[in-house]
């Protein structure tokens, strides 16, 4: 009986592990997808439609004193570098998310939203003042929500 219950325990183990493997790979196909769709060389808003889509964390002037920065949350990063803006500048911000909500708030601004896949979130703001001002993510987002934070660089 004893060796019987041996091959059932073995039976069950080879189970898990393969049920596992599965679920890991599944995974990193998804994770790739993810990649591929909004990385690359030069990235772009993967949610996005082709006429919308933008480089992502760059300021892209769109009228007289007016910039739009396009940025695409993901576990755990705002931008993919430093964004900079123009002081006193109209920055309308456009945000979405590649994967879970994050929250988008800009430290020592009113500028407060939510990061939805799918969907592209606008706020504006007129930086007055210089110096490096903080995105962080007031949304709980997993492992490594409380270091989602890029700078954005206000240019005199
Ligand atoms: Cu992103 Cu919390």
């Amino acid at each position: 009986a004893g060796e019987r219950q041996e091959r059932i325990w073995v039976f069950i183990v080879l189970i898990l592990l393969t049920v596992l493997t599965i679920i890991a790979m599944l995974y990193v196909v998804i994770d790739y997808n993810l990649v591929t769709k909004s990385g690359g060389q030069t990235p772009v808003i993967g949610q996005m439609t082709t006429d919308q889509a933008q480089p992502e964390g760059v300021a892209v002037e769109t009228g007289p004193n007016a910039y739009t920065v396009s940025l695409v949350a993901r576990m755990w990063r705002w931008a993919p570098g430093p964004i900079h803006v123009k002081q006193g500048a109209k920055i309308t911000f456009r945000v979405t998310s590649a994967d879970v909500l994050h929250g988008f708030e800009v430290q020592g601004t009113d500028i407060n939203l939510t990061a939805v896949p799918g969907e592209i979130g606008l706020v504006s703001h007129v930086f007055r003042k210089p110096g490096t001002y903080y995105i962080i993510c007031n949304e709980y987002c997993g492992l490594m929500h409380h270091a989602m934070a890029s700078p954005i660089i206000v240019d005199p």
